[in-house]
């Protein structure tokens, strides 16, 4: 059984006295452990360690990026291990922002998931094609090369690793929400293309989760289509008042 998984992803936004308040924020609305779902929160590397710190050990924490290399004279990037190292779990790996601000191309991504798996990392593969290719009718393609040139020559062991990220470019801080009709049909055929890769029981467990102008009014009817595993949040996950009634949405679904 696929557990329903809301994350968070604050992008380049939250300093340390942000970071306490929503700490604060969070206790005062979840007393007790939300059932039956994951929750997992992607600040900015500088808010890992107090994140840790201050959530329950429920929450999951992971970072934005990683880089590709294990160690050594990389001056400026952080390793999968320092990210383990300061309690995190997971992190985001080709978020279309990264795809288009950093020229991160699928042959890097796919040396970033190798090396988050053996940092013991949950990697979060984030796929999505833009405005422009889904006008041409080229969505599904680029999704299928984004999926393959990421996850191909992966073991087993490491592709079961992973959750996926679908989130399309045209629809991230848009205020646009893809419909239920067209993200359900977006990642059953994500999941069939995994089944490729992988073999069915990969596919059947691996997590695919929505992104892009998610909210509460309309997180629980992606959260009822069936190959829809979770929601992944932007803007709507740097409040508790905007967060809250997603993470219920998912104990709902
Ligand atoms: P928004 O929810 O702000 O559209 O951002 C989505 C996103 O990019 C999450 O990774």
């Amino acid at each position: 059984m696929r557990k329903k998984i809301i994350a968070g992803n604050w992008k380049m936004n939250k300093l340390e006295a942000d970071i306490q308040t929503w700490i604060a924020d969070f206790h005062q609305y979840f007393t007790g452990e939300p059932k039956g779902i994951r929750i997992a929160i992607f600040p900015p590397f500088t808010g890992l360690g107090s994140l840790r710190k201050g959530l329950p050990h429920y929450v999951e924490v992971g970072a934005q990026n990683v880089s590709e290399h294990l160690e050594g004279a990389y001056t400026g990037e952080i390793s999968a291990t320092m990210i383990a190292d300061s309690g995190a779990n997971a992190v985001l790996i080709g978020h279309s922002e990264r795809r288009q601000y950093h020229h991160e191309n699928n042959l890097l991504l796919h040396r970033k998931l190798s090396i988050a798996v053996q940092g013991g990392l949950t990697p979060y593969y984030c796929v999505g094609e833009s405005q422009a290719e889904r006008q041409a009718g080229d969505a599904e393609h680029v999704i299928r090369t984004q999926l393959r040139e990421g996850m191909i020559g992966l073991s087993l062991s490491e592709a079961e690793q992973i959750v996926l990220a679908y989130e399309p470019v045209w629809a991230i801080g848009t205020g646009l929400t893809a419909s239920k009709e067209d993200v359900q049909k977006m990642h059953h055929f994500i999941r069939q293309e995994v089944a490729g890769l992988f073999g069915i029981n990969v596919a059947e467990n691996m997590p695919i989760l929505y992104g892009g102008s998610v909210t509460g009014a309309t997180a629980p009817e992606l959260l009822n289509c069936p190959d829809v595993d979770g929601v992944l949040v932007g803007g709507a996950s740097l409040k508790l008042e905007t967060f809250a009634p997603i993470i219920n949405a998912g104990v709902e679904a």
